[in-house]
């Protein structure tokens, strides 16, 4: 075998090639050899590695170990509620009666996984407080660019067509604004307070007769549940314009609050999110959109209903927007959402936010002292005169002035076991700090113990906390040369 070249200590496969080296022994040809028109194909070297079995299999499981997922450690990954997903979920998706199915199968021969849909969709309209709900988009985003597809529908329908502005707050996670130019949209920020909340004022300047939708995350990205939406919806009703919430942070008010009952008019969920569905580096995911009645005729087709006992697959939606993906949807994704939803009941979900908002508010409480929070109680006040929802920033200035910058922190958490929460967004200097409603308390104690020891040798150990990581397959890596110059293909030379 060849040295262990590769920069992560594990060779590469191309690596470990030994010339003749078989996986399956094929048995001897029992029909006669035909000799082939050389210029039906080209016969050349495949370049492919050859290697037993066994080295195979070694090889993935040592990659394999090296993975962080939340079955290893805690991840705590603000924006992005990493949750534990329950083993059921998977046992469920991976029924035959599900897994084996195709997507043009008879109506009649896949009743089962119709009402399965057709149950969510029922279950999503109620947590949400509106009135029908598309399950085709199939990410967090793509949730975001249908509904704004549906809006533009609507306006065009009633010969508003200059409607085309989307107004939303400077705190917007990165997909709003990236939504709106796909679907043709301009996008204008709306300024946030020095609380953290949208800054109504500034609202009222933008809101014309240019303005299709207003876009909020509530909670907010930084963690702040916004008071005003109910008012801030009757501006943006007043103006004819509809608003829109982004869900993804859904998991703070399962049970507690209603969009459609603030004042929501469309919103999308991030099923991958709330209802513990595994996803990271860009899917799988799910992200169907909830609307009000008077969007419900633009929606996606086909929608799922069920019409005398039986569901199906209705298409006679004239003034649909159409297809948005093919069949129905990230059907598995939805299986896994479905059986969390079942699994946890009305109680269950509520449980859930109130847990998640339990333990953000513990931890923030725990290193408020060393990692202020920007948006959160005065110093030497308690978390309960200023909570935060199932999420809070923190900006640890005086850690940071003596010379640690946050990705030092982040690195000596991952020395520590732990995954780093998202740092430097939505505000700079930051972490962003969720850690969901599955962990216990014992974790998060190890998390503040691991921040609080971060804390306490930034005043005696700079230079320590630089080095990090330690004790990692990788050290800290070229960022810039990452990002300018990266290595993307396998060539003999690059080893
Ligand atoms: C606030 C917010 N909105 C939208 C999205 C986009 O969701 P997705 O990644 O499923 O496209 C995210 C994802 O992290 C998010 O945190």
């Amino acid at each position: 075998m060849s040295s262990m070249t590769s920069p992560n200590g594990e060779p590469l496969l191309f690596e470990i090639s030994t010339p003749g080296a078989r996986g399956v022994d094929l048995p001897p040809s029992d029909v006669p050899n035909v000799e082939m028109d050389p210029s039906f194909a080209s016969f050349t070297e495949t370049g492919l590695p050859e290697i037993g079995q066994m080295d195979v299999v070694r090889h993935y499981t040592h990659l394999s170990h090296r993975n962080f997922s939340v079955d290893d450690n805690f991840y705590p990954l603000g924006s992005c509620t990493m949750k534990y997903n329950p083993k059921v979920n998977e046992w469920a998706a991976g029924l035959g009666g599900f897994a084996n199915l195709h997507p043009m199968q008879d109506e009649e021969d896949c009743q089962g996984a119709l009402a399965l849909l057709y149950h969510l969709r029922k279950h999503l309209e109620e947590i949400a407080g509106l009135d029908e709900v598309s399950l085709q988009p199939c990410a967090g985003a793509h949730g975001e660019w249908t509904a704004l597809k549906v809006i533009r529908a609507y306006f065009k329908d009633h010969n508003q067509p200059k409607r085309r502005i989307v107004l939303a707050p400077d705190t917007a996670h990165g997909t709003n604004p990236a939504s709106c130019a796909m679907c043709g949209a301009g996008v204008v920020t709306i300024k946030s307070r020095p609380d953290g909340l949208t800054d109504l004022e500034d609202l009222k300047k933008h809101l014309n007769d240019e303005v299709a939708a207003v876009m909020v995350t509530n909670p907010n990205t930084v963690g702040k549940f916004d008071s005003h939406i109910v008012e801030m919806a009757e501006l943006v009703h007043a103006a004819g314009a509809f608003l829109y919430l982004d869900g993804a942070n859904m998991n703070a008010i399962l049970g507690i609050a209603r969009p459609g009952d603030f004042g929501v008019d469309v919103m999308h969920y991030n099923t991958h999110k709330t209802f513990s569905t595994p996803h990271g580096c860009g899917g799988p995911g799910a992200g169907p959109i909830a609307v009000r009645k008077i969007l419900a005729p633009y929606l996606p087709v086909p929608q799922v209903i069920q019409r005398e006992g039986r569901y199906h697959w209705d298409h006679d939606r004239p003034k649909s927007i159409g297809k948005v993906r093919s069949f129905s949807g990230q059907f598995n994704v939805l299986v896994r959402a479905y059986a969390y939803i079942r699994a946890c009941g009305a109680e269950g979900l509520r449980n859930v936010s109130e847990s998640a908002i339990l333990a953000a508010n513990y931890i923030a409480q725990r290193i408020k002292h060393a990692y202020p929070l920007p948006y959160g109680p005065k110093e030497g006040q308690p978390m309960a005169t200023n909570p935060c929802a199932h999420e809070f920033i923190a900006v640890p200035r005086s850690i940071i002035d003596r010379g640690v910058t946050i990705m030092d922190i982040a690195k000596n958490l991952i020395d520590r076991g732990f995954h780093p929460p998202t740092v430097h967004w939505p505000v700079h200097d930051c972490l962003m700090i969720e850690p969901t409603e599955t962990e216990s308390k014992s974790t998060l104690d190890a998390f503040c113990d691991a921040l609080l020891e971060i804390a306490a040798l930034s005043e005696r150990d700079v230079e320590g906390l630089k080095q990090a990581p330690v004790n990692q397959p990788v050290r800290r890596l070229d960022e810039v040369g990452a990002a300018r110059k990266p290595v993307l293909k396998w060539t003999a030379a690059s080893v």
